[in-house]
């Protein structure tokens, strides 16, 4: 059986953090039929996700294979001058999740969300956003079945999604 430990995210963890960042970006472009270069991750709707990581309100947790990582999901609060994809309000924390695409589908998305929803809760949100395209089945079968659902669209093709912390 395949053991893989979760724990939470420490500055150690930042680079592999820019790694998952581009899996999401790159996803999108595969759909697209054009890989991005990395530099794509310097552009301030993307790097805003994590640049300066280690803010107060920033939370993560990573997922292990051994001592490998192999995938990652994070929250960060944003504010209406400075919105995320999933913006919905300054109280609700914006998520992004990745995992290697080996690891995919083995459960391990499941399990890091629910770490994340127990600590926004536990740091007294009551509530966790999100933004997906609605063409991502795998991502989008995750988060409903947990719970999401969509409140509002970021520029059409992206799904903006809320769950309520309970
Ligand atoms: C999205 C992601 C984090 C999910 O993590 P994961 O470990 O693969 O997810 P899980 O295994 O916990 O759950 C996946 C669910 O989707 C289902 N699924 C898989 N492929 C699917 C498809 N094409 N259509 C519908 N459902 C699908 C699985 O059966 C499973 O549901 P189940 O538990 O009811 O059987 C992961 O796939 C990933 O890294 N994707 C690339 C990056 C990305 O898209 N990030 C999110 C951006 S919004």
């Amino acid at each position: 059986m395949d053991f893989y430990c979760i724990r939470a995210i420490n500055q150690d963890d930042v680079p592999f953090l820019w790694d998952m960042l581009y899996e999401i970006r790159s996803l999108r472009c595969v759909r697209e039929e054009k890989i991005p270069s990395r530099d794509v991750l310097q552009t301030p709707d993307l790097a805003k996700y994590l640049q300066n990581w280690g803010l107060k309100s920033d939370r993560g947790f990573i997922a292990l294979d051994a001592e490998t990582p192999i995938g990652a999901a994070w929250y960060r609060l944003f504010t209406v001058d400075n919105r995320g994809y999933g913006y919905v309000n300054d109280r609700t924390p914006e998520l992004a999740i990745a995992l290697l695409p080996q690891y995919r589908n083995k459960g391990l998305g499941k399990s890091l969300l629910i770490h994340l929803f127990a600590q926004a809760k536990a740091d007294g949100y009551g509530q966790i956003s999100l933004s997906c395209a609605p063409t991502n089945d795998n991502a989008l079968h995750l988060y409903q079945k947990l719970g999401f659902e969509q409140v509002g669209v970021y520029i059409i093709q992206n799904w903006i999604m809320k769950k309520v912390l309970n």
